[in-house]
């Protein structure tokens, strides 16, 4: 999802794009396919990784290839491959090919259910899933690299992110995308989860542009290597309500699933808190431009132009 936007935006500006994954190109949008070069390769695979950073010497990596939950709570050790290991795996080959930047795409699943609003920056990160173990875990390696080796290392941590392309079972909050790409498309979409249950997001273009901003950042205007982002806050019925308003006679549906809101109140108590971004703000800039409203008329528009 994020990378499609990413590719997007890069190649608007004239970049040259290479994209490194596991999954085939023919995965990728029409808009994109012929304008990228693709390498197939495993994260959790080195040499895979390494022959296709030397293969590609690129100057940045923006390195958002990862195993979500719930696949990531399912097959922990698979995840900790591709979510540490294959993080290493690029640390690794950008020390070697002497990569300009490495910037990475962390999320708020690093810290702790029970935030305080406005979570400080440095706020402890002691997440209660894999995935976040395996996420705080890469930004730990990423400082060390960049202390130890002086790779240049950049992180950005998301809430929750929306957009189209959102992969059904790509993170337990995919309906949040899902309820809306489904209904643009014309087809119903069925809601598991209360009407307020509240999470904060952030739309997929800020988030692409975020990557490139933080990537593009002055290395002397930053004064850590991992920023907190913010967005906005949304809960089931106003995120139901801006589809209706963008997608009329959309057809929605309730069947509440306990043990499915039990997951968002647990391990995604971390996204329903807003996460002070002052430092990204002030280092680098950053400012999120999407409202709710915003983000729904726009995914909606890129699944009327076929481009999810
Ligand atoms: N989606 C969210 O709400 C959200 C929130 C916070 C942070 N993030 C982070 O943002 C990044 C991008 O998220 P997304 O929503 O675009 O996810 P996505 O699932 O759409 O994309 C992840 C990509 O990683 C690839 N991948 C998975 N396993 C791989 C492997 N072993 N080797 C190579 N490639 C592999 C997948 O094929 C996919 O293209 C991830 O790092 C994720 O942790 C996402």
């Amino acid at each position: 999802m994020v990378g499609r936007q990413l590719s997007r935006l890069l190649l608007a500006r004239g970049d040259t794009v290479s994209i490194m994954d596991v999954a085939p190109a023919s995965r990728l949008p029409a808009d994109i396919r012929d304008r990228v070069s693709v390498v197939r390769a495993d994260l959790s695979n080195w040499a895979e990784v390494t022959d296709g950073v030397r293969t590609t010497r690129p100057d940045t990596i923006y390195h958002i290839g990862a195993l979500m939950p719930p696949a990531s709570e399912q097959a922990h050790a698979t995840a900790y491959a591709v979510n540490v290991g294959g993080t290493v795996n690029v640390l690794e080959a950008a020390r070697l090919f002497n990569v300009g930047t490495v910037v990475y795409s962390s999320t708020t699943a690093t810290f702790p259910p029970g935030l305080p609003e406005d979570c400080p920056n440095n706020y402890a990160q002691m997440p209660v899933t894999m995935y976040g173990v395996t996420k705080v875990c890469s930004e730990r390696l990423g400082e060390y690299y960049h202390r130890r080796y002086n790779v240049d290392f950049r992180a950005a941590r998301f809430l929750s992110i929306l957009g189209p392309g959102r992969v059904a079972g790509s993170g337990w909050s995919a309906y949040t995308s899902l309820v809306i790409e489904e209904c643009a498309k014309g087809n119903p979409y069925v809601l598991k989860v209360s009407r307020d249950l509240r999470l904060r997001f952030i739309y997929v273009k800020d988030a692409a542009l975020s990557l490139i901003r933080l990537g593009d950042a002055a290395d002397s205007s930053l004064t850590t290597r991992c920023y907190n982002l913010d967005g906005f806050s949304a809960s089931t019925e106003e995120i139901v309500d801006a589809v209706r308003r963008h997608v009329p006679g959309a057809r929605i549906s309730y069947e509440f699933d306990a043990d499915y809101q039990r997951v968002m109140d647990t391990q995604y108590g971390n996204i329903q808190r807003r996460m002070d971004d002052r430092l990204a703000c002030r280092d680098w800039g950053w400012q999120a431009s999407y409202t709710l409203d915003e983000a729904v008329r726009d995914l909606v528009e890129t699944v009327r132009q076929g481009l999810t």
